[in-house]
């Protein structure tokens, strides 16, 4: 009998020993101690053994028994770390450098303009700067001309914040900081969103984005401003592009402007999208009022400049054949995938 459980003790620790994962210890595990197990089965042998040895061997089967759970934890063991050192090893060949596959993803239309736009302008010499959103009421209205009472405060419905500040109607609300900042000379660049109370439709929103631009040097007149413009929006239709001014009303330039645009898809003779008028209405501008000025530091005898306020959104409708604006901040991932913008 001794002999016997010997030979099965021995052979299961060989067993425990070769085995590789703990699939492999499970099953050596029934097969000895399971219920149907040999050193299980073996104690039922031990009833039919006299008095004297029933104990004896009672003892060396639990013991053998203790012995080979000991050993089967232990492998168990091992084979865990095992693995984790194997995982570990191998989250070291990840390369947390490599480039995302650009693929991927893609850039947002406007930020696409956005960005096409500030090159163009870097290009020539202007700085892009960034504007805040929540603005003094000071900056987006007092310091471009708007006082108080003045009627042109009731074409953007403000949202007012708890502190008297505003989310800003408009980027013109970034001059007088900025002329500030540079005094004259100055030649900048500064886009931004901007939140007015609209009535939502197919081309108004709450939230919108516009791009701004000021030049201010001496002797800067319209035909600076035509000039930057024109050259600007060629390149970003990648086509030859006609502008032509009409007057516009805006209380920080006098005199105002608004600037069409050649109709980029008939190219002037007349279409549906031009109304057959062979022009697009694209971006109010002008020359910048002397209040204007004076109020950012800068003596408006000596300077001039020109000022334009871009309708990014806009642009990036016109740009990608975008028929409704609030897609533009729907997170609808469909646009994306459908204008290939990368
Ligand atoms: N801030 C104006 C708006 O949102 C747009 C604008 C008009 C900006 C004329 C300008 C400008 O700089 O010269 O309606």
């Amino acid at each position: 009998m001794q002999e016997k459980l010997e030979e099965i003790k021995q052979r299961c620790l060989k067993q425990i020993e070769n085995a590789v994962d703990e699939k492999t210890i499970e099953e050596v595990k029934v097969n000895f101690l399971g219920k149907k197990g040999e050193l299980t089965l073996i104690l039922k042998e031990v009833g039919g053994l006299s008095p004297e040895q029933r104990p004896i061997i009672g003892k060396v089967v639990n013991e053998i028994r203790e012995e080979i759970e000991k050993k089967l934890q232990k492998k168990k063991n091992d084979i865990e770390k095992e693995n984790i050192l194997k995982q570990l090893e191998n989250a070291e060949k990840f390369d947390f450098t490599v480039p995302v596959d650009e693929k991927i993803g893609s850039l947002h239309p406007i930020t696409i303009v956005q960005r096409e736009i500030e090159e163009i302008f870097k290009s020539m010499g202007f700085t892009v700067e960034e504007g805040s959103e929540v603005e003094t009421e000071y900056n987006n209205f007092e310091a471009v001309n708007v006082p108080k009472y003045h009627p042109a405060r009731d074409m953007q419905d403000t949202f007012w914040l708890e502190n008297g500040q505003l989310l800003k109607t408009q980027t013109s609300a970034a001059q007088n900081k900025i002329m500030k900042k540079y005094g004259a000379p100055l030649k900048a660049i500064f886009p931004g969103r901007c939140f007015r109370n609209e009535d939502l439709d197919a081309s108004h929103e709450n939230t919108f984005f516009q791009l701004e631009g000021m030049m201010i040097d001496k002797n800067i007149s319209v035909a600076n401003l035509i000039f930057f413009m024109k050259n600007m929006l060629s390149q970003i239709f990648d086509k030859e592009l006609n502008v032509r001014l009409r007057p516009g009303y805006f209380p920080f330039v006098e005199p105002g402007f608004e600037l069409d645009i050649s109709c980029m898809y008939c190219g002037g003779t007349g279409c549906k999208v031009c109304k057959n008028s062979g022009w697009i209405e694209l971006c109010p501008c002008g020359l910048i009022h002397p209040k204007v000025l004076e109020m950012g530091g800068i003596d408006s005898e000596e300077y001039s400049g020109f000022a334009f306020g871009l309708g990014l959104s806009r642009l990036a409708m016109m740009k990608y054949g975008i028929t409704d604006l609030r897609l533009l901040n729907s997170g609808d991932l469909r646009i994306l995938k459908q204008i290939k913008t990368n």
